[in-house]
């Protein structure tokens, strides 16, 4: 959760995925925190405007991560527009992994080269065909499991993070797979006390910022 410290409105800070984590250098002797931010209202609108140097508060890291990947499983991963930041932490722990990154047009993805990945590996997709692939990120990975499915019939994961549409359609799908995403919902707290982030599972109400954002597709209930 991050706010501008001296800010008194907007109140509440904003959850953000923590993107990346660098060593101390001689630039940052402290090292670094990389989050993304896509400008959506007042509150990131403010962060943006900040400048170098200026204090801010922060609280976290919060919640439960994407689970362990096991030897014998295969791992896809997938992000839908600035659901990269939660993945590109993924892509550097699973070395090798595809990744399917899609968004609308080139100038709202991240420059390629923040990957870190080899190009074999990243499957790009845009609705108007300005990079990559001109398709949906999930129809590039539908053809990709099948695929895939001609000459492997073990395990497959698919961890994504991606706009609520995005994971309507995924659970609809018959991806052959174990789905994990990353939610996103307005959070006051961030720590399980104003259930402002509550989201209906199988299980019973859970808060997003305290018992996911990471949760099996198949135990959230969508509405309607
Ligand atoms: Fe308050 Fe999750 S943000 S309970």
């Amino acid at each position: 959760m991050i706010g501008p410290g001296e800010y008194i409105d907007p109140l509440l800070l904003r959850p953000f995925s923590l993107a990346d984590i660098t060593p101390p250098d001689d630039k940052h002797p402290n090292g670094s925190l990389i989050f993304f931010i896509r400008v959506a209202g007042k509150g990131t609108n403010i962060l943006k405007r900040l400048t170098v140097g200026t204090s801010l508060s922060v609280i976290g890291p919060l919640g439960l991560g994407f689970p362990p990947v096991a030897d014998d499983e295969k791992l896809l991963v997938v992000a839908g527009g600035i659901g990269i930041a939660s993945v590109l932490g993924l892509t550097k722990k699973y070395q090798g992994v595809p990744l399917f990154y899609g968004d609308r047009t080139k100038g709202r993805m991240l420059n390629i080269e923040w990957l870190e990945m080899p190009e074999d590996d990243i499957h790009i997709t845009t609705d108007d065909g300005s990079c990559g692939k001109k398709c949906g990120v999930l129809e590039f990975l539908e053809s990709h499991i099948s695929q895939l499915r001609e000459s492997y019939t073990g395990k497959i994961k698919i961890y994504a993070c991606g706009p609520h549409g995005m994971y309507r359609a995924m659970a609809g799908m018959n991806l052959n797979a174990e789905v994990y995403v990353s939610l996103e919902t307005p959070m006051a707290c961030g720590v399980g006390t104003c259930l402002g982030c509550a989201v209906d599972t199988v299980n019973g109400l859970k808060m997003v910022c305290k018992d996911g954002p990471v949760f099996n597709l198949k135990d959230i209930i969508w509405d309607g």
